[in-house]
């Protein structure tokens, strides 16, 4: 099946447990013990040693990720990430399928991966709509890559002709039609790492990012205002259900234009 491809993007349509990458992603469930699907396919390949490894990581969060060896896999490493089950769109579902694909990039980066393959995160068991989820996957990876210029490859790997479609109609989808709605869900990323990374509920998100998402003009914008709220969430020493004051969006915004 030919690939549908970009300098740094692959989609083809295959089994993601013989990719000769550097890692392959896992959809997994919050124990990381093993399940049906890719994830059983995954841990059948790699053999027993994964799940030993797993057994030690104590677990993975929604939206997270957790990173082991490949074991018999070609892949040298095994990134676990946890997808969000769909509840109808009404739980934060498409913030946490994109922060899968972010926190999941973030972690091989972080570990010396310059190639890695991702399945249709959440579209088996968990329900999630399949083009809604590949649209996420798409745009999600892209905003990432680019800003990351050490990933060389990120492989889509398809699970059938219908899965390997739905990904290439969205890959040819032009980024001009998606700017809005990708700057609010990385606005919402960000603000999602933020909570996880400080154990805190930011009760004004969904309005930070009404308002944030119209004033941000690229990804770097979005970035630079995730770091300056974790700064100030950080300095604050915020703990539990918080908002964010208007006048800290307003100085934040302000220091973001500077970008
Ligand atoms: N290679 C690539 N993709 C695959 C493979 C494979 N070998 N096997 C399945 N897939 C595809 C499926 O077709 C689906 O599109 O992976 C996608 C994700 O489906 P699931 O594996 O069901 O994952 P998910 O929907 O995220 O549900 C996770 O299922 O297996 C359990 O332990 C797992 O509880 C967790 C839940």
């Amino acid at each position: 099946m030919p690939e549908q491809t970009d300098d740094r993007i692959s989609i083809i349509m295959g089994d993601i447990t013989i990719q000769h990458v550097d890692a392959i992603a896992n959809a997994a469930n919050p124990t990381l013990l093993g399940g049906g699907g890719v994830d059983g396919a995954i841990h059948r390949a790699a053999g027993p040693g994964l799940l030993e490894e797993c057994r030690t990581l104590g677990g993975c969060r929604t939206g997270e990720a957790k990173i082991t060896k490949g074991y018999n896999l070609p892949a040298r490493f095994v990134i676990h990430t946890v997808g969000p089950v769909w509840r109808k769109g009404g739980k934060d579902e498409d913030v946490l399928l994109a922060a899968c694909y972010r926190n999941s990039l973030t972690l091989a980066e972080l570990s010396g991966v310059k190639t890695i393959a991702f399945p249709a995160i959440s579209t088996g068991a968990y329900g999630f709509p399949y083009e809604r989820a590949a649209n996420i996957a798409v745009w999600t990876v892209r905003e990432f890559i680019s800003t990351h210029p050490s990933m060389e490859r990120v492989v889509f790997v398809c699970h059938g002709e219908k899965a390997y479609r739905i990904y290439c109609e969205t890959f040819e989808k032009d980024w001009a039609d998606h700017p809005e709605t990708l700057l609010a869900e990385a606005i919402a990323a960000h603000l999602l790492m933020i909570e996880t990374s400080h154990n805190i509920r930011i009760r004004n998100r969904e309005e930070i990012v009404r308002r944030i998402a119209p004033a941000v003009k690229n990804s770097i914008q979005a970035l630079s205002f995730g770091i300056s709220l974790n700064t100030w969430v950080a300095v604050s020493r915020m703990t539990g259900d918080m908002t964010v004051p208007d006048k800290v969006l307003l100085q934040i915004v302000e220091q973001m234009n500077k970008t």
